[in-house]
């Protein structure tokens, strides 16, 4: 079988998990966040080299502010209760998105698990928050165009790869498989340009239940596809 070396998440349907159980959305962001723990050192296990999930996009800030409260902690929580466990498993943790609105005390906590974990280079998780593809390529754009006036880079040397040495996932291999849980097909603002030629697959079970099990069907269904990045079958 072979192993995806990048996969990304769309860890959707925690609230409905919850709902379904007579709880809090709430609730349901911390089995989540405890999920999303279990998937990683089930990738790491597996030979993945890294995970990118989508834990708080550039519209959640709309969410209840009691949603958006516990997920702006969540940061801290993984700092203080996974940071260690982190280290020992040598897992380089990155955070792509926007920095300049999430509260001081998450903000701290991004920068120290990410100080902490930085020389690690086997396996990296990515936590997209406050993060959204429309705001990652404006400003992405917004930067290209200054470096063209200044002289920094000539328009004609605008590529793909130029452009992709400008997002946030600049130095990241490119994504093979992205699974959304819940049984929702759309990519709500999510990596849209480093997704365009991965494998899509949307499993029904909600993040919450996502176990290693479904995991691997997840990985076996990645296997049964036939990548061919535009061109056609060999002979
Ligand atoms: C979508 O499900 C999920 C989110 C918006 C948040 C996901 C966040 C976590 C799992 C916590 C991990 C965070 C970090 C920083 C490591 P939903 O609530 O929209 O589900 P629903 O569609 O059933 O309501």
């Amino acid at each position: 079988m072979i192993i995806p070396k990048h996969i990304a998440f769309i860890m959707d349907g925690n609230g409905r998990w919850a709902k379904a159980k007579g709880k809090s959305r709430t609730f349901g962001h911390k089995a989540g966040f405890k999920n999303l723990v279990e998937v990683v050192k089930a990738c790491q296990e597996l030979g993945v080299e890294t995970v990118t999930c989508y834990a708080f996009s550039t519209e959640n800030w709309n969410r209840p502010a009691s949603e958006v409260s516990y997920l702006m902690d969540v940061p801290s929580e993984l700092y203080s209760e996974k940071g260690k466990e982190f280290v020992e498993k040598q897992i380089k943790v990155r955070f792509i998105g926007r920095r300049d609105r999430v509260p001081s005390h998450t903000l701290k906590a991004i920068v120290s698990i990410e100080e902490d974990t930085k020389e690690f280079t086997k396996f990296e998780v990515v936590i997209a928050f406050d993060y959204g593809s429309y705001e990652e390529l404006t400003t992405s754009i917004k930067k290209i165009a200054r470096d063209a006036i200044d002289g920094t880079i000539k328009v004609e040397d605008i590529d793909d790869n130029l452009i992709s040495n400008y997002l946030y996932t600049r130095d990241l291999p490119p994504i093979d498989l992205m699974v959304r849980t819940s049984g929702e097909h759309r990519l709500s603002n999510y990596l849209l340009w480093q997704l365009a030629y991965s494998e899509l697959y949307f499993p029904k079970t909600y993040w919450p239940d996502f176990n290693k099990n479904e995991l691997l069907i997840a990985i076996n269904e990645y296997n049964k596809r036939n990548r061919r990045f535009g061109s056609i079958e060999e002979e």
